[in-house]
């Protein structure tokens, strides 16, 4: 049996002694998963979490089964535990479950377990020892369990499925026992027996289109373990990524695990939400930088099939002290054993990210994945090109796209990988930090850099794939980031927000997508010039409207960006079939467009020679002064008084309209609030969602540069997770709300209102 004790505990600052009294009877009293602080997005100090904090909790034992074990799921960073004022102990946690033995402290009633969390930063203890480019928010961030089991117990279950059916388990019990086994694929029963070897006919593989799962039920005399299993096979080669035999070539995005105002401490349900955030990207992989992440993520990866590579505690520093090491070794067999089971896990990381070679280290971890977990591969990522590599795959972080001319450098320059498969396991990041609030030009780039550096890695098929730093903004220390304790290096926003870079991600998916990345106008540029529009999309051809006239079609822009699925399309004419003057031929008239749209990106001074003599030429033909040119290139080009119009940018597929998107004056404003959720479920932990706030016009364009103040109020059993009254930050935010404890199904009222127009979102709150 699992009971959660995440409700009700107290908390306070500092150490504050003695454990075998309630000392912090008048405390704040605090839910879990918790962080010290309900931090602001930005401008944080890695300093307000480096101290000691107290939890402590009341609590009862329903259970008479003689084996009881605390399960910390996570806590920054390492702790004292007392039960009943019985010391057992002092444990490291960080990115890791503890699971503390308390069968002999524990009683029926009014148990007092006293936990003594230390959040500094520790020299000894992996990622720690140098400088560190994220935050680490102390807390008890993750859920609180109590097990209690039989002598006769299943301690661990390794199952290992293949795409043929075949099923090889690994069982760890507390002693000699017996163990039923029984497989279910939905209601029906598929295997009942007592093999741990045996096959499954006609089995439903696991794939990222179909990510079917069965539900492994072990038994052993009162204990119940549960298993969600995908079958399938993944094999990593020099010629690629293969899942279920198939060359999946990899799309991906980093992901580090802090929230705004939560820090890491997201319960399941923003956890959840990540990764269907991310599968809705477009991207088939995430690597979880730098550090295990909750279970709640993989269990959702395995659910909506997004593969996963993970990685141990770590940034670019190996300790040099014996503590840290064995930290190193500890930290590596405890994260092998926690994810071995996730079917969306295709290999493990098993290096300090960005660090130098380190046989003795990295041959020890080799060991243990060898002894724990074999069949999988992992994967060892640095950011130089000749290195030892004794992990299966050879992982380089490419940071030479420092243009839109250069995305990634050629595989075969990686030397120290030869005959192993190559992937690209970070990309841009740094090297073009982008803010949503930042000016168009800025949001365009950053996204066309993705595209370009994910085009070059693509067309090399010595890599098995790309993934990018990273998919949200993140916390980070003071050395990093914009001065703000941000690095605004993600595809998302810290509040998950869309920038044009996530839109460029989604437009290499299938589902039917158009987003113009660009404002259509002309005072967002400098000089007041027009550049060419960029449409991401996975539409065959975009056809452009201003006003009542159709002005052209545009097709994917196959030469820039040969190897992407889905090029942008440019729309580079904005002129086109409008163009009509009396005498003019049609073939003058076509080279007058090409100056004029030559213009109108880069400025009547800038134009080429060509263009003059062509000018000149065709003026002299038709007898016009330059003031009439510019009068006729005003008439086409600019968009003043009378010429604002309606642009319609429209996306076809096979001959369908599948998206439509418009741009114009912005004259009239609203608020959006949108979450994918309607309900919260009170129960094991509190529930969250995260409102989508975002101030659009009247044509549905989201205005970047919105900061309006928004007042929040809630009704009924919620609350709001972070300020009453917040700031849009480029245009949008998120609203986070939580539940509260409710005996029956209640309803809750959440109500914004700013400048433009309030609000509200209606939802139902219940007990679990
Ligand atoms: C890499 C590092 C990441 C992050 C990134 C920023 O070198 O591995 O953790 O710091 O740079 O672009």
């Amino acid at each position: 049996m699992k009971y959660s004790l995440n409700h009700g505990w107290s908390f306070a600052r500092g150490r504050i002694e003695d454990a075998k009294e309630d000392v912090l009877k008048r405390a704040e009293i605090v839910e879990i998963p918790h962080c010290v602080d309900i931090y602001s997005p930005q401008y944080i100090s890695e300093k307000s979490y480096q101290g000691d904090y107290t939890y402590q909790l009341r609590f009862d034992c329903k259970s008479d089964l003689p084996v009881k074990t605390l399960r910390f799921n996570g806590a920054m960073l390492q702790f004292d535990c007392f039960l009943n004022g019985v010391n057992l102990g002092h444990f490291i946690s960080g990115y890791l479950p503890v699971d503390i033995d308390v069968s002999k402290a524990i009683r029926p009633k009014n148990n007092l377990l006293t936990v003594y969390l230390d959040g500094r930063e520790d020299p000894d203890i992996p990622p720690f020892g140098k400088v560190v480019d994220y935050l680490t928010f102390a807390g008890i961030y993750r859920e609180v369990e109590l097990l209690c089991r039989p002598k006769a117990h299943i301690k661990d279950a390794f199952v290992e499925a293949k795409a043929n059916g075949q099923v090889s388990i690994k069982l760890a019990l507390s002693e000699e026992a017996e163990v039923h086994i029984k497989v279910l694929d939905g209601d029906q029963i598929v295997y009942e027996g007592k093999e741990t070897s045996f096959c499954i006919p006609k089995v439903h593989s696991w794939s990222i289109e179909d990510p079917h799962l069965y539900e492994f039920v072990f038994t052993c005399e009162e204990d119940e373990v549960r298993k969600s299993i995908g079958f399938r096979d993944i094999a990593w080669r020099k010629e690629g990524f293969f899942l279920n035999g198939k060359r999946i070539p990899l799309i991906g995005l980093n992901r580090h695990q802090t929230y705004p105002y939560f820090g890491p401490a997201a319960p399941k349900s923003l956890q959840y939400e990540d990764a269907d955030i991310l599968k809705a990207s477009g991207i088939n992989v995430v690597r979880t930088s730098h550090y295990p992440q909750s279970e709640h993520f993989l269990d959702r990866c395995d659910q909506i099939g997004l593969l996963v590579l993970d990685e141990i505690p770590g940034w670019q520093f190996i300790g040099t002290s014996k503590k840290w090491r064995q930290n190193c070794r500890d930290f590596t067999r405890r994260m092998i054993v926690k994810e071995r089971n996730h079917a969306c896990l295709v290999a493990y990381g098993l290096r300090i990210d960005e660090s130098a070679d380190d046989d003795e280290l990295y041959s020890s971890l080799q060991k243990i994945r060898e002894e724990l977990d074999p069949g999988r591969a992992s994967l060892g990522v640095r950011n130089f090109k000749d290195s030892h590599c004794l992990e299966q795959i050879y992982g380089y972080n490419d940071f030479s796209g420092d243009s839109l001319a250069h995305g990634a450098d050629p595989s075969k320059q990686l030397k120290g990988g030869e005959g192993k498969p190559l992937l690209i396991t970070e990309n841009n990041g740094h090297m073009f930090p982008t803010k949503s609030f930042d000016a168009t030009d800025r949001r365009l780039e950053h996204a066309l850099r993705h595209a370009k550096t994910l085009s070059d890695i693509l067309s090399d098929t010595g890599y098995c794939g790309g993934i990018a730093w990273c998919a949200f903004d993140y916390n980070t220390h003071k050395d990093f980031g914009s001065g703000d304790h941000i690095c605004h290096h993600g595809v998302f926003d810290i509040f998950r927000n869309p920038k044009y870079a996530a839109a460029f991600y989604k437009s290499q998916g299938e589902e039917p997508f158009l987003e113009v990345a660009s404002l259509v106008q002309p005072g967002d540029f400098n000089e007041a010039l027009m550049p060419k529009i960029y449409c991401f999309t996975n539409a065959d051809y975009v056809e452009l409207h201003k006003g009542e006239d159709y002005i052209g079609k545009f097709y994917p822009a196959k030469d820039e960006f040969p190897s992407l699925p889905h090029p942008p399309v440019i729309v580079d004419d904005i002129i086109g079939a409008t163009f009509n003057e009396k005498g003019i031929t049609e073939k003058d008239g076509k080279k007058i467009v090409e100056a004029f749209n030559y213009c109108a990106q880069n400025g009547f001074n800038r134009l080429k020679l060509g263009h003059k003599v062509t000018l000149v030429r065709l003026m002299a033909k038709y007898k016009m002064d330059f003031s009439h040119v510019y009068a006729t290139y005003a008439k086409y080009i600019q968009s003043w008084g009378e010429g604002s119009l309606l642009w319609r940018f429209i996306a076809y597929k096979d001959g369908k309209k599948v998206g439509e998107v418009h741009r114009g004056p912005s004259t009239e404003f609203h608020y959006e609030l949108k979450s994918e959720r309607d309900t919260l479920i009170h129960g094991d932990t509190y529930d969250c969602l995260r409102l989508s706030l975002v101030k659009k016009d009247q044509y549905g364009t989201i205005l970047p540069y919105a900061s309006d103040p928004i007042r929040i109020e809630t009704e009924g059993p919620i609350e709001v997770y972070g300020p009453n009254l917040v700031s849009l930050y480029g245009g949008a935010t998120s609203v986070y709300i939580r539940s509260k404890e409710t005996k029956a199904p209640k309803e809750a009222i959440v109500r914004i209102e700013g400048h433009d127009g309030a609000l509200e979102y209606r939802l139902l709150v219940r007990p679990q």
